[in-house]
Formats: structure tokens, C-alpha cells, sequence
């Protein structure tokens, strides 16, 4: 009996000695991931599906000291340990567990990984573990030693290993849990699949001492030849040297960091802006000591006047349709280079110019494919429907995902608008939390635009009125409407008028209605195709009169699964919409 209560003590002080060990080991967001030094981890991972978390708590749900992450064996015959890793199951890296073994498509859970490996370290370097993303909270050990955690489902993360790690023999183990969670970002109730997983790259990079751990080189707002940003060092004693290099320019401009490895840059370039129908990307050379990071970057400007959107000074129209990450063939979380192509190759062939990457941040390869292919992109954080805004818990996770985003994809010409929100309800609570995030994302990015996905409501039985509060804030206003599927048959658009209150630019950021593929009837026979055809018939007949449009996407590219939709023969857990 006296073994219980000795228990109860050693779960608070593992606490208190992990949370002071970790802070050791989590690490700034590194950037520009593709030309560092790497070693990927992906392929084959061993797991152990874990419903109970008996790997982390004890029967008293307590934190174990000798849990999963330890990786133990027995040592002899009479030993009692009740799992093992390398006698488990396998699960591809990067990829969601749900579409890689039936069993799990609807486990929502934790599932531990493991993967071994060997390194030898060179000296004067130091060694981190980036993850890509992992859905949704992720506690990562290396050695049996906890790095940290993370929480957000879509967004990168990395932690330092240099002093961790051994030559042979390493074994880096993730508990990554996807149980939704009331306060959590997305909460409970979302319309697309919870996958879960590892589902992005999990690579080791190596960098010298001193690093070049992050940049932003953009034009400066409203300007057609200035360039304006900052440069980041990590690991820097004193004053360093940095350079930033545009060959193809005749560009090399050389400043100082402060102590800190912190150093403003600014100046004037000549430069081919890139455009959807030009995407010219620059290759730089960000450079500092033995360190060099080279990555490929578009310049263009991006503003809101009136009720325009200008790229480059110029006016455009928003001619997009809207995505969720699922892979275009064989289904599940997409996060390939090829996953990337085919999904913005068909953009293209729709004639778009721009996509709205729903409902959260999408992988890199699709942002880094944008740019290339000259496809404009509204980027997303996960504040979906009714976020528990009262929460400061919630705001801090939101704002993270915010930060960590933008972090990742500052430098991607491609992306034109950060949205911090969709079909969220007008509320005191909620304006607020949005307002701090909209302050959050300009404090981090002064150059590109901010909106949001909202709803508009009924002024009178025939007008359509965009008034939402939080449009003040925003630079351009995006709205989901649903007439003739949610809202009415698709005639109804015929008598609708649209008011909007705001002198912006206003992107239908969502309208539509679900068609199942082949199925053929009359054009008043829901889920027929002709029924779809006639929706949108009289959608765009009723958005072209609406004079601030300056954009548009439907809801949307590709059928997707969501388990809000199990209607059978039709839907059958997908969302028909495309
Ligand atoms: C909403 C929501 C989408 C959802 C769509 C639908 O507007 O933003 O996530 O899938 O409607 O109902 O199909």
C-alpha cells in the first residue's frame, strides 16, 4: 500500500524534472528546410496503437517514469515488459495511419512511433529533428529523453539533439494523439477526416555552430523595387557578417548582425516581378561564415485599395476554387511534390489562378509548388466554426499555428492572403480572439493581406448582407454562401442582391453543391450533376451583379472525406462538392 502513495510524488517530480529538461531542447523554427543538410526519417516506422495511453499513464493515470518512450526490453526471461517496438506493426512516414491500415480509418487516438538510427556528428556542428506536422499533439522522446510537445495539426516544429544524440542505436519515439478536444484548434466538430499521424517529413538537419536559422525577403509593401526584411542567426557570439546574394541580379548586399545574430536589410532592386502569368523566382543566397542557405524566391507586391485587389499595382480577379490536403489519388493526407502537381495542375485546367487551401496550412511542397506554377494562394489556420474563444489557452495554441505558418511560408510569393478564421460566429469573445490574431499576423508580416472566411446575413427576403464586424479589421472580406444548397433551391439566386458595407474587396470564399460523379437526372434532383450545373448557372448569374467581387472559390476542387457525411450510395463519409 505504502508503494501507492510513494507514487503519487514521483509523478510530480518527473514533471517538475521534465519540464525543466525539455526547455533545453526545443529550438526556433528553422526555415528553408530543402537546402540545408539533411538526413530524411521517413519511410517504415514501427507503432504501437495505444487507445488507453498505457503507454504514457499508469493505472492511476498518472505520468509513467518507464512508459512506451523508453523503448525498454526485457532484460531477462523473468522480465515483465508489455510491449515491444520492433516486433509492432509498421507505418509509412510521412502518412496518416488512417488510410494505410482499415482498421484505423475511424481510430482516432494515439499511436507511438518509433525509428531508429545511427549518426555520428561532426564537431562544430549541431544536430535538429523538424517535423513537418504531426495530428495533433505530439510528444517526442529521443533516447528516452522527452524533447517536448507540440499542438496544431498542420503547422512545422524542430528541437534541438545535438547534445542527445549518440552514434548508433538512436531511437526517436513520437506519442502523437488525434483526439479532438473542446478547447482545441480545430475543436470538436470539423467537416473534413481526422487523420492522424505523422503525416509530413520527419528530417535531421545539420548546421554549423552558428546558423542561418530563419529570413524574410520580400518587397516592401507598395513597393515595386525595394526590397525589405531581416535575417536571423542562431548560435551567434558577437556581430556576424551576412550576405545576401541575387546572381542573376548582380545583387550581393553584406551587413552586420547585432549580438543577438539579428540584422534588418534593405535595398533596391530591380527585379522581374513574379505573377501568375510570369511566376519568376529568384534564386538567393543567404550566406553567413561556413553557412549558406539557397532558396528560390518570387518578388511581387500585394495591396487592398478601394475595393481592388492589386498585385503588383495592378488590379485582378481571384479566379480560384477552393482544396482540402487530400492526396488526388489514392486518398488520405496528401504531402508529396506529386501530390502538389496533379492537385494545382488541375487548378489550372479549371483556369484558376489562385486557391484557397482549406481549412488549415497545407504542406509546403503545394505552397512551394504555388509559386512555381504561379498559382496565388489564400493560406488558413484551423479557427473553424465555434472555437472556444473565452480561452486563453486556445488563443495562445491559435496564435502559435498563426506564427508558425507564417514563419514557414513568409518568403512564398504565391501566398497573398493570411485567413485567421472560417464561418466563425459574430460574438464579442470571438471578435476579439480574431482582431489578436489579425494583429498577431501583421506583426509578423507587414506585406501581405489579412482575411477571413465569414458569413453574411439576411437584410430583407431579397438582400444578401456582408456586414460582419470583424470585416473593419481585414483587408479584404471573404464570404461563404450557400444558396441553392444550404440556402433554397438554386432559382433563388435570381431574386438576391448582395449589400456590402465595407468599401474592400469581397472574395466568395465559398459556395457550391455536392454532385455524385456520373449520376445524371433532372437538373431539380439533388446530387444529380445537372442539378450542380444549374446551381452554379444561376450562382454566377447573381455574383456577377455583386460590384466589390473581386474573387472567387468554390467549394470545391475534389471530393473529400468527411465523417459528417454518411449518406449511403451518395456521400458514403465523403463530401460530394466538387
Ligand atoms: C462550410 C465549411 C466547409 C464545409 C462546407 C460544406 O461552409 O466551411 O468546411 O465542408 O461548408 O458544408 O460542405
Amino acid at each position: 500500500m505504502n508503494l501507492k502513495r510513494v507514487s503519487l510524488l514521483a509523478p510530480c517530480l518527473l514533471l517538475v524534472t521534465f519540464c525543466t529538461s525539455q526547455a533545453q531542447f526545443e529550438a526556433p523554427l528553422i526555415t528553408s528546410i530543402s537546402s540545408r543538410a539533411t538526413t530524411s526519417l521517413n519511410g517504415p516506422w514501427q507503432i504501437i496503437v495505444d487507445p488507453y495511453e498505457t503507454g504514457y499513464y499508469d493505472y492511476r493515470f498518472q505520468p509513467r517514469a518507464d512508459g512506451y518512450f523508453k523503448n525498454s526490453k526485457p532484460k531477462s526471461p523473468s522480465d515483465l515488459i508489455e510491449y515491444d517496438f520492433d516486433s509492432s506493426q509498421q507505418l509509412n512516414v510521412p502518412g496518416d495511419w488512417n488510410t494505410q491500415d482499415d482498421k484505423l480509418l475511424f481510430y482516432e487516438g494515439t499511436v507511438w512511433y518509433k525509428r531508429s538510427f545511427d549518426y555520428v556528428t561532426k564537431p562544430g556542428r549541431r544536430l535538429f529533428v523538424y517535423f513537418g506536422a504531426a495530428n495533433y499533439l505530439a510528444d517526442v522522446y529521443l533516447n528516452g529523453q522527452k524533447l517536448g510537445r507540440h499542438e496544431g495539426g498542420f503547422t512545422p516544429f524542430d528541437f534541438e539533439i545535438t547534445t542527445l544524440v549518440r552514434e548508433k542505436n538512436n531511437f526517436l519515439i513520437v506519442k502523437v494523439d488525434n483526439k479532438r478536444r473542446r478547447d482545441a484548434v480545430p475543436t470538436l466538430n470539423t467537416d473534413w477526416w481526422n487523420y492522424g499521424g505523422l503525416t509530413r517529413s520527419v528530417t535531421l538537419i545539420e548546421v554549423p555552430n552558428t546558423f542561418i536559422q530563419d529570413y524574410f525577403l520580400q518587397l516592401k509593401k507598395g513597393s515595386l523595387d525595394e526590397v525589405s526584411g531581416w535575417i536571423k542567426l542562431s548560435g551567434a557570439i558577437g556581430k556576424q557578417v551576412v550576405s545576401v546574394e541575387i546572381p542573376e541580379a548582380s545583387i550581393k548586399q553584406t551587413i552586420t548582425t547585432d549580438a543577438a545574430g539579428y540584422a534588418p536589410i534593405a535595398f533596391k532592386a530591380k527585379l522581374h516581378l513574379w505573377s501568375p502569368q510570369d511566376p519568376k523566382l529568384y534564386e538567393v543566397i543567404v550566406a553567413t561564415g561556413d553557412n549558406s542557405v539557397v532558396d528560390r524566391i518570387g518578388f511581387r507586391t500585394i495591396e487592398a485599395r478601394g475595393t481592388d485587389i492589386l498585385l503588383n499595382g495592378k488590379p485582378i480577379f481571384l479566379r480560384g476554387v477552393c482544396i482540402h490536403e487530400e492526396a488526388p489519388v489514392r486518398g488520405g493526407r496528401a504531402f508529396s511534390e506529386e501530390d502538389a502537381r496533379i492537385l494545382l495542375a488541375w487548378a489550372k485546367d479549371l483556369g484558376c489562378n489562385f486557391v484557397r487551401l482549406a481549412h488549415y496550412p497545407h504542406n509546403e511542397n503545394m505552397i512551394r509548388m504555388a509559386d512555381a506554377m504561379g498559382i496565388m494562394v489564400w493560406s488558413e489556420i484551423p479557427v473553424y466554426w465555434t472555437i472556444m474563444w473565452d480561452d486563453p489557452a486556445t488563443f495562445a495554441n491559435a496564435k502559435n499555428q498563426l506564427s508558425e505558418v507564417i514563419t514557414r511560408d513568409k518568403n512564398r510569393a504565391s501566398v497573398i492572403l493570411w485567413s485567421v478564421a472560417n464561418e466563425t460566429p459574430v460574438g464579442d469573445a470571438r471578435n476579439k480572439f480574431l482582431v489578436g490574431l489579425i494583429d498577431q499576423a501583421r506583426s509578423l508580416d507587414p506585406t501581405r493581406l489579412l482575411t477571413a472566411a465569414n458569413e453574411r446575413r439576411y437584410l430583407d427576403p431579397n438582400t444578401q448582407l456582408v456586414d460582419d464586424p470583424l470585416g473593419e479589421h481585414l483587408d479584404v472580406l471573404g464570404c461563404n454562401e450557400y444558396v441553392g444548397w444550404y440556402d433554397g433551391l438554386p432559382e433563388k439566386a435570381d431574386h438576391l442582391t448582395w449589400k456590402v458595407n465595407l468599401n474592400k474587396p469581397l472574395v466568395i470564399s465559398e459556395f457550391g453543391g455536392d454532385a455524385l460523379f456520373g449520376l445524371h437526372g433532372d437538373k431539380n434532383v439533388r446530387w444529380t450533376e445537372e442539378y450542380q450545373k444549374n446551381l452554379y448557372e444561376h450562382q454566377l448569374a447573381m455574383l456577377r451583379k455583386v460590384p466589390s467581387l473581386r474573387g472567387m472559390s468554390p467549394w470545391i476542387l475534389m471530393d473529400f472525406r468527411s465523417p459528417r457525411r454518411p449518406l449511403p450510395r451518395i456521400q458514403d463519409f465523403y463530401n460530394r462538392r466538387d
